[in-house]
């Protein structure tokens, strides 16, 4: 399968994986469907990024989740209702730290039974209560890194717990400034700064939750070199669980929709990331999470540095930038398999970008006949 965004599907493909409505306990279009106008105009409709299509020389990738989607969208609904009730005044604050605490068991679970958990969290976000999915996303990411640091049982269901509700306090800020569709005045941006510190007063009344936990929400939007907010903290000044939550918070963030901009690719927010070691981000930290970054994630077409065009189907742990690609381009390479980071015969090519140009991916798909598989009515 390759992933192909929702603008440039085409009809005549099929789903090479079902797609899943927000809230729903079914899928909303199941796999091996052959997409009509009618469908791909209802993908778009609904705001779906991108979905999984079927690939003739394509069948061996498989995406590898460690958590599925029916999974993903039961957390994500659990989280909005954890949030609603920590919004009621009468919200009872004991049974959502309860609550927080199972899916945090849940994250250590399976974060730390998938030693190489990369990450390819390309389709949760098609769903749009981004602070939900958001809260989710960043409660993975963190556990993922506390993993790679070497973070073991409570350390790392804490480190989950703080990323899921690191933004707590935004329950505080008015629905104006949050959904602002421009950039925030100095005022607007003055109240918005005060969220960390909302976020731990709501919590600290609440024994379940440790000093470690609250340290690091309220420092998650601290910078390295003082620059940050809320105190300008500096370097150790900053809880680590704080510097942890700042990388998977920046990354979920730059890799979304948001209403004042499109999301940027998975490779662009690491190139940009990395430009930020030792002023934004912690040195470590930020090496801790590209260990399980992947800058093209699985089944997302490139361009490669010699001109051959390919499909990533793996990703290498510390080399986010150098995934192994299968070559789709007619000729003498067609079906190779390309490791940019082991192979030394493929050492010195470099993907030069991914493909997002319509024709050129209707080009590619029709070489690779994903129009022959099934009969367009
Ligand atoms: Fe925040």
């Amino acid at each position: 399968m390759i992933y192909v965004s929702t603008n440039n599907l085409k009809p005549g493909m099929i789903l090479a994986k079902d797609i899943w409505g927000k809230s729903s306990c079914f899928p909303l279009i199941h796999i091996g469907t052959t997409l009509g106008v009618s469908t791909i105009k209802r993908l778009i409709d609904k705001g779906i990024q991108g979905v999984y299509i079927e690939c003739e020389g394509c069948e061996d990738i498989e995406v590898n989740e460690i958590i599925s989607m029916e999974e993903k969208i039961r957390i994500t609904d659990e989280i909005g209702k954890i949030f609603k009730s920590l919004q009621a005044e009468k919200g009872n604050i004991f049974a959502c730290v309860e609550s927080v605490s199972k899916i945090a068991d849940y994250f250590v679970d399976v974060v730390t039974k998938n030693h190489e958990c990369l990450m390819n969290i390309i389709d949760i976000k098609n769903y749009n209560e981004y602070s939900y999915v958001h809260s989710m996303q960043v409660g993975i990411l963190s556990t993922i890194i506390g993993n790679n640091l070497g973070y073991k049982n409570n350390r790392l269901k804490e480190l989950a717990t703080a990323g899921m509700l690191h933004d707590v306090g935004k329950l505080n800020i008015p629905i104006e400034i949050l959904d602002k569709a421009g950039p925030l005045t100095d005022e607007e941006f003055a109240i918005m700064k005060k969220h960390p510190d909302y976020g731990i007063a709501k919590l600290s009344t609440c024994h379940g939750l440790s000093k470690d936990i609250l340290d690091g929400i309220v420092t998650h939007h601290e910078k390295i070199d003082g620059t940050g907010y809320p105190r300008g903290l500096k370097e150790d000044e900053i809880h680590v669980f704080g510097k942890i939550i700042a990388v998977a918070d920046v990354y979920d963030a730059l890799t979304s929709d948001r209403s004042y901009r499109k999301s940027w690719t998975p490779h662009d927010t690491i190139n940009y990331m990395m430009s930020c070691a030792g002023n934004h981000f912690d040195v470590d930290i930020l090496s801790a999470f590209l260990l399980s970054a992947a800058a093209y994630p699985v089944d997302v077409l490139v361009l490669l540095s010699n001109g051959l065009k390919g499909v990533v189907i793996n990703t290498v742990a510390g080399l986010p930038l150098n995934p192994i690609v299968k070559i789709l381009t007619p000729g003498e390479h067609h079906g190779e398999i390309f490791d940019l980071a082991n192979d030394i015969k493929y050492l010195t090519i470099k993907i030069l970008d991914t493909i997002s140009d319509p024709e050129e991916i209707e080009c590619i798909l029709a070489e690779n006949k994903i129009y022959s598989l099934r009969k367009v009515n």
